[in-house]
């Protein structure tokens, strides 16, 4: 997945690229570069590296006067990370940036070699460049030569684009990869997505999938399919620039965990009724929407699955309707049978993860309604669903999802809820006190667990430098596992498992050694004996036993070396609260390992390739 950002008008392109670029970064950083129009030519600037290694470039080499410029910033997918294979790439007439993968790329490739076509780099963009070019011609109409090229194309792609004969133009498609517009004082803009174009305005418009967008200095317009151009429905963003920066903490990743009790009442607060019962009717699902409702299929990826296993959970047993989580990127391979009933529940924080809108476009297919829960506005996954329940837990810019993870679990509470109340199966009661739990006991658990960040903090010494770390627990502790693992693993390079912990003596407890860290969570009472007997056979293995447990735990000390507790004033209490302490666990820890905590290696904020 990568970044792409445009600009054309009055105004100088060059450092509007770059600093829309640093913004973009999240979306990848192995390699970056910019095309930008001087009086006599389109200069092209790129390398491996980050965007101050594109800075440290153009203060040796600074491009003059260009008001018209396309930019890149890149997570390798075909040919690795290296000056030749950054973007911007240039064939003829033609100079792009891309996002997204051209999978039949070798097929165009090669037809395109027979004709002496020259190839410089390993990349599908390159040969999408090269195929762009052999359909235009100087002073033909490229709108119908963008037509014709991308028809040639199978896969996905957000494309910005220059014609050498077009100067102060800039011409844009996409199909399967997001693609912002946006009208500014001095000029038009495009870019990835809106967080990288706050500096510069607040008004933008989602490119629809095969629109066409055509931005000169005086003009920003669309072009149909019977090359009819008229002007966007031009809308105004919320964000601000500081939403998107970092608001005073070291990290995003921290300010994001401490955005998170702000996050989860606005996840919730636009869902509730006067009478405090769940509501889901301003997203347009109707209490009569959950009556026929048999069965559940969740689809998502990483962190979003987990947050969908403890929904899967909370759907069981709170609305008593069988509920089941699907690897998005497995789903549409392997589809579950689906019984007469069946709604489909994709979550994606990013609302452009490929494997999730495959997965999801799987299910339309079959004629499943979808209600995609997302955070990001305006994404794929959330304008092609049925139905779609935004977490309104604003731009997240750490890798590691901390407050989207978060808002989708409450939103998940608000949803069972909600179809238990339509379905008879809890009282207004019950479903008032679940309301009141989300939104007033979790972000207060919250809050107090991140009063505790000096002792977690003390803990995160006894992990950093190990070589393996295992989370266990059982039912939705087993969940909270999940995610608290991966939590840990992708910014801390630490291996991390996630175990059932009543599985971990069929096998893996071979792996633990004298000191191994073992950290169990224990939140269901009903469970607590069960997991203190793993805890005290990993203990009696050497392992060093971190036990997150409720407050009402019998003597836990006398199960682990540390303790962390957890309030029990309700089921959402002592999840937040849960979840907070292995956050704060994997960041502090990372933290203590110094890795690069927004930006880890090897991965990127949503992964738009399958
Ligand atoms: C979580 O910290 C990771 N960044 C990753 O697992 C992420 O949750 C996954 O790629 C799904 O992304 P999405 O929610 O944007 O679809």
């Amino acid at each position: 997945m990568c970044g792409i950002i445009g600009y054309t008008g009055e105004g100088n392109a060059v450092p509007k690229m770059t600093k829309g670029l640093t913004v973009l970064e999240y979306r990848g950083y192995d390699s970056v570069g910019i095309a930008a129009e001087t009086e006599d030519a389109i200069e092209v600037v790129k390398c491996k590296g980050r965007i101050t290694s594109l800075e440290e470039k153009l203060e040796k080499h600074p491009i003059e006067g260009a008001h018209c410029a396309i930019g890149h910033t890149r997570w390798a997918t075909h040919g690795g990370p290296s000056d030749v294979n950054a973007h911007p790439h240039k064939a003829g007439n033609v100079v792009l940036v891309h996002n997204g993968i051209i999978e039949n790329y070798k097929e165009l490739k090669d037809e395109l070699s027979k004709t002496g076509t020259p190839f410089l780099s390993e990349t599908d963009t390159e040969v999408a460049a090269a195929t762009l070019n052999a359909c235009y011609r100087p002073g033909s109409d490229p709108v119908k030569a963008i037509r014709e090229a991308t028809a040639k194309m199978k896969g996905s792609y957000a494309f910005g684009i220059l014609f050498v004969d077009l100067p102060g133009e800039i011409y844009a498609i996409r199909q399967g990869s997001p693609l912002i517009l946006a009208k500014g004082e001095d000029g038009y803009y495009l870019a990835s997505d809106m967080t990288a174009l706050l500096p510069f305005t607040k008004t933008y418009y989602p490119l629809k999938e095969g629109q066409i967008a055509h931005l000169t200095p005086d003009s920003g317009t669309l072009v149909a399919g019977d090359g009819r151009v008229f002007e966007p429905q031009w809308k105004k963003t919320e964000m601000t620039p500081e939403s998107a920066q970092k608001g005073g903490y070291e990290h995003f990743m921290l300010k994001e965990i401490y955005e998170q009790p702000e996050a989860i009442v606005k996840s919730a607060s636009t869902r509730i009724t006067k009478d405090g019962l769940p509501d889901f009717s301003v997203d347009g699902i109707l209490p009569d929407f959950w009556k026929p409702v048999k069965n559940i299929q969740i689809v998502a990826c990483g962190s979003a699955m987990h947050a969908g296993i403890v929904g899967a959970k909370l759907f069981e047993e709170v609305a008593k309707i069988p509920a089941s989580v699907y690897i998005a990127s497995e789903y549409r391979y392997h589809p579950p049978l689906a019984v007469e009933g069946t709604i489909v529940i994709p979550i994606s924080q990013s609302g452009e993860t490929a494997d999730t809108l495959a997965a999801m476009n799987y299910a339309k297919s079959k004629g499943l309604p979808t209600v995609a829960i997302v955070n990001a506005v305006e994404t794929t996954i959330a304008r092609e669903a049925d139905h779609r329940v935004y977490t309104y837990a604003g731009p997240e810019i750490a890798v590691a999802t901390t407050k989207g993870y978060c808002t989708q679990v409450s939103v998940l509470f608000m949803m069972a809820a909600a179809a238990a109340h339509a379905c008879g199966r809890i009282s207004d009661d019950e479903a008032k006190a679940l309301v009141q739990s989300v939104v007033k006991d979790a972000p207060a658990a919250v809050l107090s667990m991140l009063e505790k960040r000096d002792y977690l903090r003390e803990l995160a010494r006894g992990l950093a430098g190990k070589e393996h770390i295992f989370y266990i627990g059982r039912g939705l502790d087993y969940a909270l596992s999940m995610e608290a693992a991966l939590k840990l693993k992708e910014i801390s390079y630490i291996h991390c498992e996630a175990y059932a912990a009543g599985e971990l003596k069929h096998g893996t407890i071979s792996l633990i050694e004298e000191g191994t860290p073992v950290i169990a969570i224990s939140t269901e009472k009903a469970l607590y004996d069960k997991t203190e007997s793993n805890v005290r056979e990993v203990r009696s293995r050497g392992a060093k036993l971190i036990l997150i447990c409720r407050a009402d735990a019998e003597n836990p000390e006398r199960s682990a070396d540390s303790v962390i507790y957890l309030p029990i004033n309700s089921l959402a209490a002592t999840l937040f609260a849960a979840m907070t302490a292995v956050q704060t666990i994997a960041y502090e820890t990372a933290y203590l390992c110094g890795c690069d905590i927004d930006r880890p290696r090897n991965l990127a904020k949503s992964v738009t390739v399958e």
